[in-house]
């Protein structure tokens, strides 16, 4: 079973993602393992305090290493694997689906989630964590960026998806966008659903969905076919 670890200052935020849908059916199945921690459990001082002004000055206020180091540490020793280790920020390497998959073969991963205007470089330097981004867009803390991370991990964990269903042909996973899919009824408001795929003839409607993925790619995201 994968063990997904999350240091954060919001555990309560994972509630309900983790809680519903293909992320726990993973759980139940136990293909996966999610223990929060609560990196505040970790303060020092009487107050709790995880976070301190930047040496040098500026504005907000920086993830002190301490709570951090400690939080880490502790849960690492829970587990001879101490893990593939991610510290969440706006400039680490761009998520994408070729990182999930290679996520996913992971015996355990260790998200680490930053509020605040960013980690003390030495947690960078002191844990060798790599630096991960869900995007080009600043987020309030790591939190929802570490449940993006997780969903489009379990996903991929044979056995996470119902059995009819396969990230086979999900968008990105041969490059393409993902062919338009249509559902009962045949008509809806002047709409009807292509002849092709009331024909049975599963030949064309292979060539007509393969067509279909490079016409969207070509269209919304020509970049993906350079
Ligand atoms: Cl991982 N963290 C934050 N705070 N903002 C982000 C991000 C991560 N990825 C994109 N924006």
């Amino acid at each position: 079973m994968m063990r997904i670890d999350v240091l954060t200052l919001f555990p309560e935020m994972f509630a309900s993602p983790l809680s519903l849908s293909i992320v726990k059916r993973a759980q139940q199945r136990q293909l996966v393992n999610i223990a929060l921690s609560n990196i505040r459990d970790f303060a020092k001082n009487s107050y709790k305090k995880v976070d301190d002004q930047p040496y040098g000055g500026g504005p907000g206020m920086v993830m002190m290493c301490q709570p951090v180091f400690d939080c880490l540490e502790q849960v690492q020793k829970q587990d001879a694997n101490p893990g593939r280790v991610i510290l969440l920020t706006p400039g680490g390497r761009k998520f994408d689906q070729q990182l999930a998959k290679e996520l996913s073969v992971e015996k355990r991963i260790v998200l680490i989630s930053g509020h605040y205007e960013g980690f003390d470089e030495r947690i960078r330097i002191g844990t060798g964590a790599e630096e991960v981004s869900i995007g080009d867009y600043v987020l309030s803390g790591g939190e929802l960026a570490a449940m993006v991370i997780i969903d489009a991990i379990v996903r991929l964990l044979p056995g996470a998806l119902g059995g009819e269903d396969s990230a086979a042909n999900d968008s990105f996973s041969d490059g393409l966008l993902e062919y338009p899919h249509y559902t009962r009824p045949e008509l809806f408001r002047d709409m009807k659903v292509p002849d092709v795929l009331l024909s049975g003839n599963h030949k064309e409607i292979d060539k007509w969905r393969k067509q279909q993925s490079l016409e969207k790619t070509k269209k919304q995201r020509p970049d993906l076919l350079k």
